[in-house]
């Protein structure tokens, strides 16, 4: 059993249907948030002093690959299609369960320390298990799916896979792990994009997602010669054809939807279809812009993910509100995408992608103790910030997190992790990245 939490005297920006915010003091025990300013905290284990902080739930992330942590540096100034075929797909192919629980480790801690407790990950071809146990041990909170991929041009052998394997690697994945460590650690079938999928294993996994009620992460629309290469080999829009298939719902995220036409838009609105928007990666791969303002006029359920290291190159929510709110305004004017509602997209409406709207992505009486303290004294933050919205934002940064608590547990304290130890990971990773550059065989060298 957690010990009981006080989190006292900080700013609790709550991010419930209200908005509200309260100076007060946040009490989690057994694993739950118990009460909101002054309600039973009596005699708690732990008492956190909050005083010039925020208190905020977690960040969700709908769109990770943490498989992808170690490549960080590795495969800039590419595009979409070249990006993988030259870079990511040797490097992928290249993993061992130890380089992939070395990158897990990694990309989980970054993301600890800037402040976001839950992710969706889409994990390599192989060795998945290894992710699942740093999930686990770490005490983080996600959903992890393992890359299927049955088709392909210049797919390395290690990552194509027989359709009927991919499925059944996936099932008893599913079968282990899903719910486990008290529903912290869930299954997702992931997909990796209608490229690299036949629709045999597509229509499979749209049918086994129902029976089994869990959720469906891949890739669509991100970049216009992807589009192209479904359309030529299916005759139909991405959107359309991922929608015959039934890989469209409430229970399906689709990360980046960059280039949808209206009749596209209509289906994901339709079909309560979660869009995934991921602004920093689709900038670097020169991939394009989503049509966020659209979707949110729509609305269609929008949320944020970094996608992974090896496009971004940081795991950073703030990095992601920030960017995802200028865009919209440099396309459509200032008005456009507002802080509060950047901040919703990187909380609630996460949680509410993932379906777990009522568990965690706000503060509130009952709910599972997803907590942040985010510091507000810092040069970049001064003067105190009159609209709190506004501060996080805009201008808070990932080294103003100072706590962080997933379900009840605490993971960071005053900015050291304590579920994992923080050199030790990064010896790690850098020793394995060493090693796994040196497996990839990669088809040639960036210029
Ligand atoms: N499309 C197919 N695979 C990937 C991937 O690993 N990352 C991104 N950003 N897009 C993809
Ligand atoms: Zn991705």
């Amino acid at each position: 059993m957690n010990e009981s939490i006080l989190i006292k005297g900080g700013t609790v920006v709550t991010m419930d249907d209200h908005d509200s915010i309260v100076s007060g003091d946040l009490f989690i025990s057994g694993g739950q948030i118990q009460g909101i300013d002054g309600g039973k905290s009596a005699g708690a284990d732990v008492v956190i002093n909050a005083r010039g902080c925020v208190v905020l739930p977690g960040f969700v992330q709908t769109h990770i690959h943490l498989c992808q942590t170690l490549f960080r540096g590795a495969a800039d100034d590419l595009s979409l299609i070249d990006w993988l075929k030259k870079r990511i797909w040797p490097m992928e192919a290249a993993h061992s369960a130890t380089s992939l629980r070395a990158s897990a480790r990694l990309g989980i801690a970054e993301l600890i320390k800037g402040g976001t407790t839950c992710a969706l990950t889409m994990e390599t071809v192989n060795h998945t298990e290894a992710v699942f146990q740093v999930v686990e041990e770490t005490g983080y909170r996600a959903t992890v799916g393992k890359c299927m991929m049955d088709k392909g041009e210049e797919v390395p052998a290690a990552l194509h896979e027989d359709t009927e394997a991919s499925v059944e690697e996936s099932l008893a994945l599913l079968e282990k792990w899903h719910g486990k460590a008290d529903g912290r650690v869930r299954f997702c079938f992931a997909p990796r994009f209608a490229v690299s999928c036949t629709p045999e294993l597509l229509s499979n996994v749209a049918r086994l997602a129902h029976e089994r009620g869990v959720m469906v992460h891949t890739h669509a629309s991100e970049n216009r010669h992807e589009c192209e290469l479904v359309e030529q080999a299916t005759g139909l829009r991405n959107i359309p054809y991922l929608d015959s298939l039934g890989l469209t719902g409430r229970h399906v995220a689709l990360a980046h939807c960059i280039h949808v036409d209206d009749d596209e838009i209509a289906i994901l609105k339709r079909t309560n279809t979660n869009v995934v928007h991921c602004p920093s990666s689709n900038l670097k791969l020169g991939s394009g812009i989503a049509p966020v303002k659209r979707m949110l006029e729509e609305g269609i359920s929008v949320s944020l993910g970094a996608d992974g290291a090896a496009c971004n190159n940081r795991l950073d929510m703030f990095t992601e509100m920030r960017t995802a709110a200028l865009l919209q305004k440099a396309l459509h004017g200032p008005e456009v995408l507002s802080a509060k509602r950047a901040l919703r997209l990187a909380t609630i409406d996460g949680a509410r992608a993932l379906g777990l709207g009522n568990e965690i992505g706000s503060l509130e009486v009952g709910k599972r103790a997803d907590v942040i303290v985010v510091k507000m004294a810092s040069l970049h933050s001064t003067p105190h910030p009159p609209d709190l919205a506004s501060a996080i934002t805009y201008s808070a940064q990932t080294s103003d997190v100072a706590t962080v608590v997933i379900d009840g547990q605490l993971v960071m304290l005053e900015g050291k992790l304590l579920t994992v130890d923080e050199p030790n990971v990064v010896n790690e990773a850098n020793r394995e990245a060493e090693l796994l550059m040196n497996r990839a065989v990669l088809r040639d060298s960036t210029s």
